[in-house]
């Protein structure tokens, strides 16, 4: 018998994660199948709840449902309580278990598959909604010398500097603090991230070119595609990456969460590469 799961969204028809979970399920030779159900908007939970009926044994949550799966869940981990935001569920017989891997995706493709030790780095976020919430415990907690987040709407980049810096959270002498583009007159990063939704309207945000420090890596959490933002970047000298790794490398933290097995990652982001 194959244990089910499953990944929500809207839209989800061109999602990679069944293909990615099948590579890992016939790697590690566990039983499971995995599909992408397309949730209504405004039907997510009840879509969550009939497939926990049916016997599904967990689910990987996507766009845009992670602030309704945090919402569903009836126990959060520390790190989806910190993203306010949830993309993996766990089903146990009494209760929902809430996870986000995406913070620990990007921190393992950064430091595995790129080879850059985070601690010490200057690091620039670009973007203060659910996806750079999302990510931020996990770069925070590998002690970076500053982690700059800039945002269009400065208040917002102010906010969640200022809430990750408060009680129940140790990162005030990290060098956290938020601001508009302006602010970046002058500064320079190790390390940028583009946690904005600009890529998606094929939209540049208003990035001093001087904002890469020598050797600078630029990454998008976006995959599929050269968005203006690593265009920009490659013109301006900085090492590209976009948003496959770290996609391959949250679904290998569900993986693991929910069988207890960790697949390797590298011959899988070689498939889809290749694809
Ligand atoms: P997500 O869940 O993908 O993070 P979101 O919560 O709607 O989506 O946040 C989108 C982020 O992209 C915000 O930080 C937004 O900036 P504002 O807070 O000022 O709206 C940012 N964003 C969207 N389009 C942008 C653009 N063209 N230039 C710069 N930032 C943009």
């Amino acid at each position: 018998m194959s244990d089910r799961y499953a990944i929500f969204g809207n839209p989800i028809a061109h999602s990679k994660s069944p293909r990615i979970h099948a590579l890992f399920a016939a790697q590690t030779g566990q039983m499971l199948t995995y599909e992408a159900i397309l949730a209504p908007l405004d039907g997510f939970a009840a879509s969550v709840a009939a497939f926990r009926r049916e016997g599904g044994r967990g689910a990987n949550v996507t766009v845009p449902f992670k602030e309704q799966a945090c919402a569903l869940s009836d126990r959060l981990s520390a790190r989806a309580e910190a993203a306010g935001a949830v993309n993996t569920l766990t089903f146990e017989a009494d209760a929902v278990l809430g996870d986000n891997t995406d913070g620990v995706g990007l921190v393992n493709d950064l430091a595995g598959n790129l080879g850059l030790d985070l601690a010490g780095r200057r690091i620039l976020l670009m973007g203060a909604g659910g996806a750079a919430r999302g990510v931020l415990l996990p770069l925070l907690e590998k002690a970076p010398a500053e982690l700059f987040i800039v945002n269009r709407t400065a208040a917002k980049a102010e906010e969640l500097a200022s809430h990750f810096s408060g009680p129940g959270f140790r990162f005030a002498a990290s060098g956290l603090q938020g601001g508009g583009y302006e602010a970046l007159a002058g500064r320079r990063f190790d390390l940028v991230i583009n946690a904005t939704a600009a890529s998606l309207a094929g939209d540049l945000p208003p990035l001093p070119a001087a904002v890469f420090a020598a050797g600078a890596l630029a990454y998008d959490m976006m995959y599929g595609t050269d968005t203006p933002f690593l265009a920009f970047a490659r013109g301006a000298g900085a090492r590209c990456a976009d948003g496959l790794c770290m996609l391959v490398e949250q679904a290998a933290e569900a993986f693991f969460l929910w069988r207890g097995v960790r697949p390797q990652t590298a011959p899988v982001i070689a498939l889809l590469r290749a694809a």
